[in-house]
């Protein structure tokens, strides 16, 4: 959601922003711009709504040998996406990027309207037009007037600004919104997500909330907005070049799902010791007596975040028994007044490690005296560094906008966190074997489902492609899943595709069912199987259109069935999901959308 990207060196500040742009294009926007400006501080402002190819064509025909810069990606907020509310914004000398939100942006803008003619609708030009009234045409260092004008505002920024009488720095800042200095030799870069600067430096800084930088081609100071000197953490990245492309694949997204069997098998490396059936998480800081302590676990995330956390929270409970388990989604939690119990642990869940919604939770739970142990994916996220402990899921970066690898770590990771606290607490190790067994089967068994499902489900996408509607089902673990697959299918198809659990059938959904729609039913080899084949017989009654997904021997009259040969008999619901994220590609494949880049979606929502 909005990207960032500025340029203070000895290259073509253009080239890197663009470059800088795209590389960003993931995280979702609707327009793009960039400023750069001369060694005279000259500038060049170019702005243009929909792709950054738009905006890209725009800087070939102005093409300039500018050597600072900055850019954005917009994704709409204050007013609808054009050139006129695409950042960046001016005033005066002062042009402004801005991700996150300024809450009281309509109280300073009636301040402000007698200095500043307001061409925008924005937040961002009032930002702008403020840092303008105290840098007075550069009678008062860039810096410092950032730092007053950002005392003045209510809500969530990243920030990067450049004046137009100084072409020999940038000035960075944020608060709820991350952004990255990229250290190079002579150049130093700026970004609000580090893969902007894979290929040009592996240092980087990551800033805190409440830190402005000043930076230069050769320097880099940071000061709290209390005018406290930082001194610079410098960290490595990780990540190379070939991480962030598509590597011979269409899409990110048939990408990442065929990366399944790899990046769940880095989340597990190290983890498992099978001999002993035992395993091992140093990351989530806990003492033996303190896991052993745990009463209560609260799963806190959003979206497919959330869903894994209720993947998780049905296994934990099955073997750790004294435990009490919520999985809650972080925008709904952070209003209500829940009560905490003591002996309570919060597992915060979150791919990009930047989602407001859930990382307000976790202030809000720390606040209380909560120990909170992070899921995340993108390392030296703010999430990462703010929670008391927690497991990297390392599967790598995730571009395609919806969410697929992520998924099956992050709830394999939490599976197993639970195992920890139930070896703590003394459970058998019959009752944990078989899980631990399974959970290092599972990359082999996605490798295997891999290479026959997608062959088979495309034709069954293709079928069902047709439908506007479409109901998802599944019990116990497969209900989590059913709640995945219909999210996938909905933000990436546009099929309005909803899930419930089998057994409420009766209760409402059963009036749905006609020949708008078609239901997939997930149908688990388990306790449960007969059950839920009830469920079904209940829907063909009705003229339901089945899609049934199992891994037994069912015999149904259903419109299609996709066996899936597994050895798995515990979780067999995760080889479920991969089933239904390749649904859910070929289908949008079908329709002809844009599987990566969905309309309206954003990858990583830094605002509320
Ligand atoms: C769906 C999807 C979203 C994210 C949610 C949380 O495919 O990607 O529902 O799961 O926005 O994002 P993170 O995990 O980055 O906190």
């Amino acid at each position: 959601m909005c990207g960032i990207v500025g340029y203070i060196g000895n290259k073509n500040a253009q080239d890197f922003l663009i470059g800088g742009l795209k590389r960003l294009e993931y995280r979702g926007y609707d327009s793009a711009g960039i400023v750069t400006e001369d060694d005279s501080g000259q500038p060049t402002l170019l702005k243009a709504k929909g792709k950054i190819a738009n905006l890209e064509a725009k800087v070939a025909k102005a093409k300039r040998e500018d050597h600072a810069g900055i850019g954005h990606t917009r994704w709409a907020t204050h007013g609808e996406p054009s050139e006129t509310n695409a950042h960046p914004h001016q005033a005066g000398s002062i042009y402004l990027v801005h991700n996150g939100i300024i809450e009281n942006y309509k109280e300073l803008k009636s301040k402000l309207s007698t200095e500043h003619n307001f061409v925008s609708e924005t937040d961002t030009e009032v930002l702008a037009a403020l840092i303008n009234s105290f840098y007075q045409d550069g009678k008062y260092p860039l810096s410092n007037a950032v730092v007053q004008a950002l005392k003045l505002v209510r809500g969530t920024y990243g920030i990067a600004v450049i004046s137009t009488l100084n072409s020999s720095e940038l000035v960075a800042a944020r608060a709820g919104s991350p952004l990255v200095i990229g250290v190079g030799e002579t150049e130093t870069f700026l970004a609000s997500d580090a893969s902007a600067l894979i290929g040009h430096t592996k240092k980087a800084i990551y800033l805190n909330d409440g830190e402005v930088a000043t930076i230069t081609a050769n320097q880099i100071n940071i000061k709290t907005l209390d005018s406290q000197p930082v001194s610079a953490r410098v960290e490595t990245i990780q990540t190379d070049l070939s991480a962030i492309q598509k590597g011979g694949y269409d899409h990110f997204l048939i990408k990442e799902i065929m990366e399944q069997p790899d990046s769940l098998a880095e989340t597990l490396r190290g983890r498992i010791d099978l001999e002993n059936s035992l395993i091992r998480l140093g990351g989530p800081n806990l003492s033996q007596q303190e896991l052993k302590n745990i009463k209560n676990i609260i799963i806190v995330g959003c979206g497919t975040a959330f869903h894994a956390g209720m993947l998780a929270s049905y296994y934990i409970e099955r073997f750790a028994d004294d435990v009490t388990i919520q999985p809650v989604i972080a925008s709904e939690f952070r209003y209500r007044e829940a009560h905490i119990p003591e002996n309570s642990v919060a597992l915060i869940v979150s791919q990009s490690g930047e989602t407001a919604d859930t990382l307000a939770c976790l202030r809000e739970i720390k606040s209380q005296g909560v120990k909170t142990i992070g899921i995340v994916n993108a390392i030296g996220s703010t999430i990462a560094r703010e929670v008391d402990g927690g497991t990297y899921v390392h599967v790598g970066p995730e571009v395609s906008v919806a969410s697929t690898k992520a998924f099956t770590s992050q709830a394999i990771a939490m599976i197993m966190f639970g195992i920890t606290i139930a070896e703590a607490k003394g459970a058998k190790k019959s009752l944990l074997a078989p899980y631990i067994e399974e959970i290092a089967q599972l990359p082999a068994e996605i490798h295997q489902l891999l290479q026959t499902v997608p062959g088979q489900i495309r034709p069954l996408a293709e079928r069902y492609a047709k439908y506007d509607h479409a109901i998802y089902l599944g019990r116990d673990t497969a209900y989590p899943i059913a709640m995945e697959g219909a999210l996938k299918l909905k933000e990436i198809s546009y099929i309005d595709a909803n899930a419930y659990p089998t057994g409420e059938l009766k209760h409402g959904p059963l009036a749905l069912v006609d020949d708008r729609f078609f239901e997939l039913v997930l149908l688990p080899d388990d306790h449960l199987l007969d059950k839920s084949i009830s469920g079904v017989q209940e829907v063909l009654a009705r003229g339901g259109k089945i899609f049934a997904i199992t891994n037994g021997e069912i015999d149904l009259p259903a419109d299609s069935t996709l066996k899936i040969d597994t050895k798995l008999k515990l979780l067999t619901p995760v080889l479920f999901n991969v089933v239904c994220q390749l649904f859910a590609y070929y289908v949008t494949i079908a329709k002809g959308f844009d599987v990566d880049q969905p309309r309206n979606l954003a990858k990583s929502v830094t605002v509320e």
